[in-house]
């Protein structure tokens, strides 16, 4: 049996009861996700990820090793050495978003995909002028009452939008969330392109979970059928 399959064992109880789907379909891709409340036990920790948590105070600690739960779970599921030291994000087949006690990791065995990302938030309070920054102008030209108050709900939707699109782009470094445009900023899955890489399609679903919202994506060789407006 591999390594990664015995952490699986130890971790597979974090997502009883979490509120969090175990799945999510982004096109024809399915994204496995798995959310963690419970650090991972130090004994399953390796030596980098122990010198990282060491450096931590007690509440970046607790996250760090429900992050690590959920991540070394994934990494069991593709196969992977469950050592999260030395993953470095973006991933092609994993993602990760930490919000309040949970952490949530998403993967995929899909190799059509360039890169998925995830993200949940659970209770922020977007107002608008925090959206006019992640919102393009074309988004706003396409959805002007999106900054109407009675639509603050659907402004933290569009941040974990942002947020998983940003995630799921290979080098992303030099870009931010405002680099994305959600073709249909309404839509609750949906396409969305990102500026100067007509190259790279990206697809979006959003869902609620635990009174928040949780969006996956994925990054596609784009294909005229696929790409944006
Ligand atoms: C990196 C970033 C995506 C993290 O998002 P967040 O909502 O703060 O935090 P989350 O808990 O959802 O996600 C954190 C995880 O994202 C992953 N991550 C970090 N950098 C990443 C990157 N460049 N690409 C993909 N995933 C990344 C990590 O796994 C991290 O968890 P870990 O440090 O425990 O391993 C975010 O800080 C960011 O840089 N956003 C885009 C840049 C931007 O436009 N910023 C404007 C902010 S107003």
């Amino acid at each position: 049996m591999p390594k990664g399959a015995i952490m699986n064992v130890a971790f597979a109880q974090a997502t009883v009861d979490s509120g969090i789907p175990s799945r999510m379909s982004v096109d024809d891709i399915a994204i496995e996700l798995f959310a963690a409340g419970q650090p991972a036990p130090v004994h399953a920790l390796s030596a980098g990820e122990c010198t990282v948590a060491d450096r931590l105070g007690k509440r970046a600690r607790f996250e760090y090793l429900c992050g690590r739960a959920a991540q070394k779970s994934a990494l069991a599921a593709l196969g992977l050495d469950t050592d999260t030291s030395l993953v470095r994000m973006p991933h092609r087949s994993l993602s990760l978003t930490h919000a309040g006690d949970i952490a949530v990791a998403a993967y995929t065995g899909a190799d059509r995909v360039l890169g998925i990302g995830v993200d949940f938030e659970p209770h922020a309070n977007v107002n608008a002028d925090r959206a006019r920054f992640f919102l393009t102008p074309r988004e706003l030209q396409t959805w002007p009452d999106v900054l109407h108050p009675d639509h603050a709900p659907d402004l933290l939707r569009l941040w974990t939008v942002k947020e998983a699109l940003y995630k799921a782009t290979a080098d992303n470094d030099a870009l931010t969330v405002r680099d994305f445009t959600v073709n249909e900023p309404w839509a609750w899955n949906g396409v969305a392109a990102l500026t100067g890489r007509p190259d790279v399609a990206l697809r979006y679903v959003t869902t609620v979970a635990r009174g928040g919202y949780l969006t996956v994506a994925a990054a596609f060789a784009a294909q005229p059928a696929m790409a944006a407006v």
